[in-house]
């Protein structure tokens, strides 16, 4: 079966989707993108994840391609023409089409692709067992809290994480603390048993993952502190995990080779991750 997109405003087999040379999203990486979870037909954060599509939107100055409405009964038509009930969608909108040429163009369209996919089941393993890290420099731009399509440093940083034998690529940033993992948020729980992840600023982007569980965890009386954490405290942490809409939580087992707490995923992990997954189960649109 041949997979779906939407380009433009029409639907479109994969093998004939195809947006222009000159979009200026493949020239300059001119452009905005969000991947959203859809679990048993339910988009999963739906309101987060447009406000968030709208800050990114906002912050280019590029306005959005259709009313929000028309969008989701795009999502919602993907997800039947893709024939899934599990996986994600993923929106991408850049400034639009325009001969060449550094500055904002005058009167163009913004451009629109949504694709859909089932979500593989490869990460139940990860899960399970916890997977390993290693850290790396943030050599990203100044405004991470943008969600851009420009991910050079995050795609170097994720093969290098590859080329070692890791899951992820934590960055540090100039002081020894940790901002993000390439395409994750990076959490630990202290050695007291508390739970902490880096505030937001323009160092990271504020992952709709990490917002639903810091509610979760308020909820559920944790320990929570929202704060920068070095990678020596990392490594010295009782638990740690990364969160994104497509890992949900994912234990972090290891760190650049260091073993964390005892090796085995931790039992604060576990309990937010049964909760997310309850989340998610009981998510209606
Ligand atoms: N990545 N930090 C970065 C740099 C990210 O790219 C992502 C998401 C996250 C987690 O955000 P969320 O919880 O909203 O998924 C944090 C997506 C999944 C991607 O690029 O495919």
């Amino acid at each position: 079966m041949s997979r779906i997109a939407f380009v433009n405003g029409r639907y479109k087999r994969h093998s004939d989707a195809v947006v222009h040379i000159e979009d200026r999203g493949y020239q300059f990486s001119d452009g905005v993108y969000e991947v959203i979870l859809v679990k048993n037909k339910n988009f999963i954060d739906e309101k987060k994840h447009f406000d968030r599509l709208d800050y990114s939107l906002t912050s280019l100055d590029i306005s959005w391609p259709m009313k929000k409405n028309s969008m989701r009964q795009i999502m919602q038509e993907l997800v039947y023409k893709n024939r899934f009930v599990t996986g994600i969608i993923y929106i991408q909108i850049t400034r639009g089409v325009a001969r060449r040429d550094h500055s904002f163009p005058k009167g163009i369209k913004p451009a629109l692709v949504m694709t859909a996919r089932r979500l593989p089941k490869s990460n139940d393993g990860d899960i399970k067992s916890g997977v390993s890290v290693i850290t790396i420099k943030d050599i990203r731009w100044g405004r991470c809290d943008i969600k851009s399509v420009s991910l050079l440093p995050n795609v170097l940083g994720k093969q290098e994480a590859r080329n070692q034998g890791a899951y992820e690529a934590w960055q540090i940033d100039n002081e020894g603390f940790v901002t993000e993992g390439t395409s994750t948020n990076a959490w630990i729980v202290s050695s007291h048993g508390v739970l902490i992840t880096r505030g937001l600023s323009n160092q990271i982007l504020s992952g709709i993952t990490r917002l639903t569980l810091i509610k979760i965890a308020t909820e559920l009386n944790f320990k929570f502190e929202e704060r920068q954490f070095s990678v020596d405290e990392a490594k010295s942490s009782r638990e740690a995990f990364l969160t994104s809409s497509t890992s949900f939580l994912t234990p972090v087992t290891q760190i650049d080779g260091v073993v964390i707490g005892n090796g085995a995923v931790g039992l604060l992990s576990m309990r937010l991750l049964q909760a997310y997954h309850q989340y998610i189960n009981s998510s209606e649109i």
